[in-house]
């Protein structure tokens, strides 16, 4: 009896033995999944643009929009279209009075073809004043009369196929809500963003015009400049319809409540909301060298949170969520901080992430 039981207990032994260490194998197992299930894609069985009840769009660029895998992919999901640079002042004015019209052509004539809504971005932006503008040798007023007559020009090319424009895109300092001290605020004077609204809605009473910014989302002091500005606008008369949050967050930051805050002060102005330029970076503290599983369930769930979010706005003032690119490795993140980032719904072979479902799921 004895013997058997020491047979069967060591048989037993090596069954608890085999049984352990295939625990221990599977409990070091890498973070990348095993064999050929990657938990970080999944197949979707719904579009963005099916499950939304308002626009959903994603920055595009003249180059790719013509490649099919682009054009397919953005037909199927989005609503619509920013374009990610060339619709800006350093691309299309190339002096004065002269303009180059290529791209941003491009950009919205698609727009137009495939009936998919078309945001202007931007007007004015410092980051995107031409370089010509340094040897511009005119005094403030023609400095001021160009800027009108570039803004008519551009809204007016396309009046009834642009909906909507980001007139002026960063106007306040970070951290202390005082306006940039920009060529257009020394050479117009602070009151420049009104003139650009009046100008724009001028050449195109019909668009809706947003101002733009990051930083609202967690600068308390930049948030209130922005909103103090939007309040004097509309007590002025001057036609302002929008605030877009650019929203380029991180999965772990701004919180959830930071967040909250932000589009309570921005929804009490009445104003349409865009998230404007949405991605969520997975890497802020350089700690991956690729993205792993868990941080791709922490992404998937960080997008449910914003659209949620998103979505506790009344529906007029819902203009729409923008992701800022459709592919993780052609993300502008990738340069401007130089750590590997996955901050977007699609990896570099077009694959669904699971930071689709997210989205899809929160919509
Ligand atoms: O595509 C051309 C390429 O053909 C050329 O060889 C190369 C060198 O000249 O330039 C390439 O274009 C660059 C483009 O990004 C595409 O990579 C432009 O020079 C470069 O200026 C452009 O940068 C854009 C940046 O705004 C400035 O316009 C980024 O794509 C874009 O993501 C970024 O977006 C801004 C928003 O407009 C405002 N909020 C912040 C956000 C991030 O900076």
């Amino acid at each position: 009896m004895e013997k058997i039981q020491q047979r069967q207990s060591s048989g037993g032994a090596v069954r608890v033995a085999a049984l352990l260490s295939l625990m221990v194998l599977f409990a070091c197992k890498p973070e990348a999944p095993v064999g050929p299930e990657d938990k970080k894609i999944y197949t979707p069985v719904s579009t963005l643009r099916g499950e939304a009840p308002f626009p959903v769009g994603t920055a595009v660029q003249s180059g790719r929009i013509d490649q099919s895998s682009y054009a397919n992919l953005i037909n199927k999901e989005f609503s619509s279209i920013t374009a990610e640079y060339e619709m800006k002042q350093d691309v299309i004015h190339m002096g004065p009075g002269s303009y180059e019209w290529g791209s941003s052509d491009a950009i919205v004539d698609f727009g137009v073809k495939n009936s998919i809504r078309v945001h202007g971005h931007a007007l004015l932006w410092h980051s995107s004043a031409p370089a010509w503008f340094d040897t511009y040798s005119g005094d403030n007023a023609a400095f001021e009369q160009m800027m009108k007559t570039y803004i008519q020009t551009v809204v007016t090319r396309y009046k009834g196929k642009v909906a909507s424009w980001d007139v002026v895109n960063e106007a306040f300092e970070d951290g202390s809500g005082a306006y940039r001290n920009t060529i257009y605020y020394q050479k117009m004077g602070p009151d420049y963003i009104a003139k650009c609204f009046q100008w724009a809605h001028e050449a195109d009473p019909d668009a809706l015009l947003f101002y733009n910014d990051y930083g609202a989302e967690y600068d308390n002091s930049k948030r209130k400049a922005i909103v103090e500005m939007i309040e004097d606008l509309k007590a002025r008369g001057i036609p302002i319809h929008g605030f877009g949050f650019q929203m380029h967050i991180n999965y772990n930051w701004p919180s959830l409540s930071e967040l909250t805050k932000a589009l309570d002060a921005l929804k009490a102005t009445g104003l349409k909301i865009h998230f404007s330029e949405l991605d969520v970076r997975m890497n802020p503290a350089n700690d991956l060298t690729s993205f792993t599983e868990a941080r791709a369930l922490a992404q998937e769930e960080r997008y449910r949170e914003i659209v949620t979010l998103y979505k506790t706005l009344p529906a007029e003032q819902q203009f729409g969520i923008t992701l800022w690119g459709i592919k993780d490795n052609e993300s502008w993140l990738l340069n401007f901080w130089g750590n590997p980032e996955w901050p977007l719904l699609f990896d570099s072979d077009f694959r669904y992430k699971i930071a689709h479902r997210g989205m899809v799921e929160g919509l």
